[in-house]
């Protein structure tokens, strides 16, 4: 009775606010706490939105957290998305927890606030609102509930690399394509469950087929993915030992899988992130059972919370920059780019903003946009060992096709780097010292003071252990008097 009643009384130590129970929660709940959430984390400034209705006229809400200025140029979009198969239920929970974790911990965590000082952070906790209330607590396999109303599969239903989608547009997969073209997000995952791995594009192939091992369908990035995943299969306690799931699943190395190898499907949501929008998107299987009883949350909560919080830190990995006219200094957006040796393309933003996640090592990035001569820009992202990752910037001026093409600085045959490397201006400063090429790259990041990654042991959960043992002793006093 005691211990019953601390926990009780717990309830209502979090500032005040009524920590999230580990329950399901319908649609009205919610769009209840979502409300609340929205009012309760104010220095996250914290925005409630809907991108568009379900087709039985939910509302697919998102909250935006974060602690950036919402205008400043350069801030990199994550988005979060859980049930896009209204029957795998966990994600929306996890989802929700983790709102609140953000806001309670931002301020007293470092990488929490770190994050969110540079950082949007977008979560959609339930694209399919209609598949969950039709599907059941307890069912851990099958099909009831996956589909939206109108039966389609919404992980099927988005324009693909290959080939025509067939299937009529879907309000849920709308809402999705409208959202991107408005936010030029940049990493994004997909919570799903009925397995435990961390999937990757390409889903898709070129042609159907039944194998009995399936080739993997490689894309052009296929080293960040593989380092996405593994980020993610590593932070969680099970997944990356890729141990099949007891109903006779996959065993799956490292807890990461391309997505055809394990199984080809076309239309899927993850590859349309990437071919078309430059997003990279994983989909994460983080249960076996897809709507595992209640009880079963607590601990689903524990295993992917860290991992869920270093995936999002890998939006800073990587380069960004901005793209503008020399002459005038205005951004330019849409400018068409990609990184060479890797074929896909991805465009600036409205801001003539760009991201792009990569692995530590020398790149160079190809530039064409409609009235300036092309430029071809090479860089290199530094390795930060085990600190958070930081992204090479560069600012990249463009020359207005009726000014000359500015004549390229003599190739220096002993370095690897042109002498305009890093510098945003034309024309280039005298070529640095090579060796001064890390600090110098490393004066152009925005983090100051970046924060070590800790390998945080997972404690008692997340009930707010100090509050908790300080609440026990006084009702246990006064209990006793
Ligand atoms: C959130 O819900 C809790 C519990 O019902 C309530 O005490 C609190 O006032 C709510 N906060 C807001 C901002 O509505
Ligand atoms: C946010 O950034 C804009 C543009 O840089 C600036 O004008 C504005 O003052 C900033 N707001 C705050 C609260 O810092
Ligand atoms: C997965 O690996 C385990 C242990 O190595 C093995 O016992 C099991 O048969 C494998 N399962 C499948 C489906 O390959
Ligand atoms: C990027 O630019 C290309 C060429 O201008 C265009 O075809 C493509 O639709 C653009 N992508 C997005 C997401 O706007
Ligand atoms: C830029 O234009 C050239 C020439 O048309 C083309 O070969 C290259 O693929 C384009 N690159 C990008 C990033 O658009
Ligand atoms: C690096 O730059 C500084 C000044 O910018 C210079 O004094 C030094 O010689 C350079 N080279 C090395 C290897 O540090
Ligand atoms: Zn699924």
């Amino acid at each position: 009775m005691r211990s019953y009643l601390c926990v009780f009384m717990t309830l209502f130590t979090l500032n005040g606010l009524l920590s999230l129970d580990f329950s399901y929660h319908k649609y009205k709940e919610l769009t209840v706490i979502l409300k609340n959430y929205s009012q309760s984390y104010p220095k996250l400034s914290p925005s409630l939105y809907s991108i568009g209705n379900s087709r039985e006229g939910r509302q697919l809400w998102v909250l935006e957290l974060t602690a950036t200025n919402k205008s400043a140029i350069g801030t990199p979009n994550v988005k979060l998305i859980a049930n896009i198969h209204g029957n795998e239920a966990v994600g929306r929970e996890l989802l929700l927890h983790l709102i609140e974790y953000l806001g309670e911990n931002y301020g007293t965590d470092p990488t929490v606030t770190w994050i969110m000082r540079n950082t949007r952070i977008h979560i959609l906790p339930s694209m399919n609102p209609d598949g969950f209330e039709k599907a059941s607590e307890g069912m851990c396999v099958g099909e009831h509930g996956r589909c939206n109303l109108r039966n389609m599969d919404l992980n099927r239903n988005f324009p693909d690399f290959y080939v025509k989608n067939m299937y009529p547009s879907q309000p849920e997969s709308t809402a999705i394509q409208k959202w991107m073209d408005k936010t030029p997000f940049i990493l994004s995952a997909s919570l799903h469950g009925g397995a435990l791995v961390a999937n990757y594009p390409f889903d898709t192939v070129k042609e159907l087929t039944s194998l009995p091992i399936n080739p993997p369908s490689i894309s052009a990035d296929d080293d960040v993915f593989r380092h996405l995943a593994t980020v993610y299969a590593n932070r969680h306690p099970k997944m990356h030992f890729g141990i099949a799931c007891p109903d006779g699943g996959k065993n799956f190395t490292g807890g990461i899988t391309n997505g055809a190898a394990w199984y080809p499907f076309q239309g899927g949501m993850q590859d349309f992130n990437y071919f078309k929008h430059g997003c990279m998107e994983l989909t994460l299987e983080i249960s076996c059972c897809k709507y595992p009883p209640a009880r079963d949350l607590p601990q689903l909560w524990e295993d992917n919370k860290e991992a869920l919080i270093e995936f999002i830190t890998q939006a800073h990995r990587g380069i960004r920059g901005t793209v503008y006219d020399s002459r005038t200094e205005k951004p330019i957006p849409k400018a068409n780019m990609k990184i060479i040796g890797r074929e896909m393309m991805f465009n600036s933003s409205q801001n003539g903003e760009f991201w792009r996640i990569l692995l530590p090592g020398k790149y160079r990035l190809q530039i064409n946009a409609t009235g300036f001569h092309s430029d071809i820009v090479p860089f290199e992202v530094i390795d930060h060992k085990n600190d958070l990752p930081q992204p090479t910037i560069l600012r990249i001026p463009l020359f207005h096709t009726s000014l000359p093409k500015p004549t390229a600085p003599p190739p220096k045959p002993t370095t690897l780097f042109p002498p305009h490397l890093f510098t945003s201006t034309y024309p280039p400063s005298p070529a640095p010292d090579t060796k001064n090429y890390t600090k110098e790259i490393r004066d152009q990041n925005i983090y100051d003071n970046p924060v070590k990654l800790l390998r945080r042991k997972s404690n008692s959960g997340n009930w707010p252990s100090t509050n908790y043992v300080v609440f026990c002793i006084i009702l246990t006093v006064n209990l006793l008097s």
